[in-house]
């Protein structure tokens, strides 16, 4: 994830030529091309599209900008009838930029790499769509959530629908793999996780299995600590991404045992690179390497990260012999 970052002057390159982040991932030749830049460079197994979690509120219909050195800035949804304006209708058409991107990179990867469609988790685009931008307390959106569970659910309800429609228009087009982003699962109250996460990516990836039963599906509940068990329970699911604080040798026992597990770098240590970087990257794959596995960070490339520490991480892995 976070493959086309600010860490690569090519991307810095485009992304100053062109008008707004959101312009760039509705412009499918240039989107297109950042989502390539990370290939051409390092040859990883993979590539992500370039796109963000929050084109899908855009195309709900929300007020959606990203600000240079501020992040995205949305107008905030805080009630019933402020839901009542956005719009599941028209989504596709809005989004259709998106999906001639992977056309357009589909076409061009080499056949072994796998291209990987994504959406944000509805929890996790909840909290964006509600506090108005990146929040430090979460508190509007779980002050809604715990005191009227059932109108937030209808909140998590629209986002469920706009997720598979968007999800499966990818697979459509031609992406190989998805990945849910449920980059603040690590937030919700306990009592609530099953309404808010699990329930909501479980009816996802069923949905999307009937349209495409052959794309695997890689879940990513940040920060869900023991609740991490709860997701291998989804046929559905395919693929369990980890974040950094999950121990390698409990993932294996408790994850590994039912899916493909991918982590969970600390992306500080890519950031130092060298002997720190290569510790820990053997910490991993010592661990993991025996079972199904994706070797990934545990979260995404930090702007500062020199490039040349991605190269060399690439190599050490893929050279890597137990
Ligand atoms: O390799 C890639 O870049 C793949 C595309 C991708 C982006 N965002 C592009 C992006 C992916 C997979 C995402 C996911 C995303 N977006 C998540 C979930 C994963 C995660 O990182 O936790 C979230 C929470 C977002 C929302 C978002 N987008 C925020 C909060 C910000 C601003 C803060 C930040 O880290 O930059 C963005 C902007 C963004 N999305 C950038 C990129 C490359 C940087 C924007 C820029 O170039 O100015």
């Amino acid at each position: 994830m976070r493959q086309a970052g600010r860490y690569l002057p090519e991307y810095r390159k485009i992304r100053s030529q062109t008008g707004g982040f959101l312009d760039l991932c509705y412009t499918p030749e240039l989107a297109a091309e950042v989502t390539l830049q990370p290939i051409r460079r390092f040859g990883f197994d993979a590539a992500i599209l370039f796109s963000d979690i929050l084109v899908v509120p855009h195309g709900l219909g929300q007020a959606v900008e990203f600000r240079e050195n501020e992040g995205p800035v949305l107008k905030p949804v805080r009630s019933e009838s402020e839901l009542s304006f956005l719009s599941a209708e028209g989504l596709l058409d809005r989004l259709a930029p998106v999906y001639e991107t992977v056309r357009r990179v589909k076409s061009e990867l080499p056949p072994e790499t796998a291209l990987i469609g994504f959406a944000g988790a509805p929890w996790t685009v909840s909290t964006y769509m509600v506090e108005g931008g990146t929040s430090r307390d979460f508190s509007k959106v779980k002050g809604w959530a715990l005191r009227a569970p059932k109108e937030f659910a209808r909140l998590i309800d629209l986002l469920v629908d706009a997720t598979v429609d968007h999800l499966v228009a990818q697979a459509d087009a031609g992406a190989d793999a998805i990945q849910i982003f449920d980059t603040w699962a690590g937030v919700v109250p306990a009592g609530l996780f099953a309404q808010l996460c699990l329930e909501p990516v479980r009816t996802i990836a069923r949905k999307f299995k009937e349209k495409h039963p052959d794309v695997p599906i890689i879940a990513f509940p940040r920060g869900a600590g023991l609740q991490y068990t709860r997701f291998i329970r989804i046929r559905e699911i395919d693929g369990l991404s980890i974040d950094s604080a999950v121990p390698p040798a409990w993932a294996k026992q408790e994850l590994q045992i039912s899916v493909t597990v991918q982590g969970n770098l600390d992306s500080i240590a890519l950031l130092e690179g060298g002997t720190t970087m290569r510790t820990e990257a053997t910490r991993i794959l010592e661990e993991m390497s025996a079972g199904p596995f994706i070797f990934n960070l545990g979260h995404g490339v930090l702007p500062a990260t020199p490039p040349e520490h991605v190269a060399e991480l690439v190599e050490f892995v893929r050279s890597w012999r137990r």
